[in-house]
């Protein structure tokens, strides 16, 4: 039977089905999702593996924690602090540091090699409805193409994973990448997928009626 899972627990059941996980974590300020990352793998023989550009050090002193303070996109760095990631990969990565569209685009690019096949990438808060409410038209564009950097990268790489995307207007909608491929294999380079004239959605309705009319 279908269950209402919020995101922290949506990621934590899929790893539940994993043997010895290991998770990497982009984003922890005051430690909610880390906290709650870290209690799975006090139980469940888990490693985490979280990176923040500000120390957050003072989370926890878990043992099944490993902090880092650094830039995400810093990849040599957050390798050479981590080196099972490019040793044994990865079986999930959580992406809620820097909410900004080419910023994840390109975390997506560097890290998904390192993710293990059947492993996914989760990305937090790609869904502008909050914003929307609140005519908050900045953040409301932000949220808009954050999803749509993650549409363009799923699009070039529809042979090595699925993309699904949960809404829920609680959380602000969380994105999942789901790998096929093997780990230790190169994500897709990004190239320019053609779209329709933005001008023509805006006149389509309009054309619509006029062609009726003139049925
Ligand atoms: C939304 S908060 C993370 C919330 C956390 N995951 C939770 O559930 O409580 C975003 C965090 O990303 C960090 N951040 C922003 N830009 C970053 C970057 N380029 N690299 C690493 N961390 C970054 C910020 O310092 C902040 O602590």
């Amino acid at each position: 039977m279908y269950k209402f899972l919020n995101h922290i627990d949506l990621m934590i059941d899929f790893i539940s089905t994993k043997e010895k996980p290991i998770i990497l974590e982009f984003g922890v300020e005051r430690g909610s999702s880390t906290k709650k990352f870290i209690a799975f793998a006090e139980k469940n023989d888990a490693k985490i593996y979280s990176v923040d550009i500000n120390d957050c050090s003072g989370v926890s002193n878990s043992d099944k924690w490993k902090f880092l303070q650094s830039d995400d996109l810093e990849i040599d760095n957050v390798i050479r602090n981590f080196n099972e990631i490019e040793k044994v990969g990865v079986d999930l990565i959580y992406i809620d540091s820097y909410h900004e569209d080419k910023h994840v685009q390109k975390l997506l690019s560097l890290y998904f090699k390192y993710v293990k096949k059947n492993g996914a990438i989760f990305v937090d808060d790609v869904d502008n409805l909050y914003f929307r409410k609140n005519k908050d038209t900045w953040n409301s564009i932000v949220y808009d193409l954050t999803i749509d950097a993650i549409k363009e990268f799923y699009f070039n790489n529809t042979d090595k994973c699925s993309l699904r995307i949960i809404y829920d207007a609680d959380e602000n909608g969380l994105a999942m990448l789901h790998k096929k491929d093997d780990f230790g294999n190169d994500a897709n380079k990004i190239q320019k997928i053609w779209n329709y004239n933005f001008l023509i959605r805006l006149f389509y309705p309009y054309m619509r009626m006029i062609s009726k009319i003139f049925k």
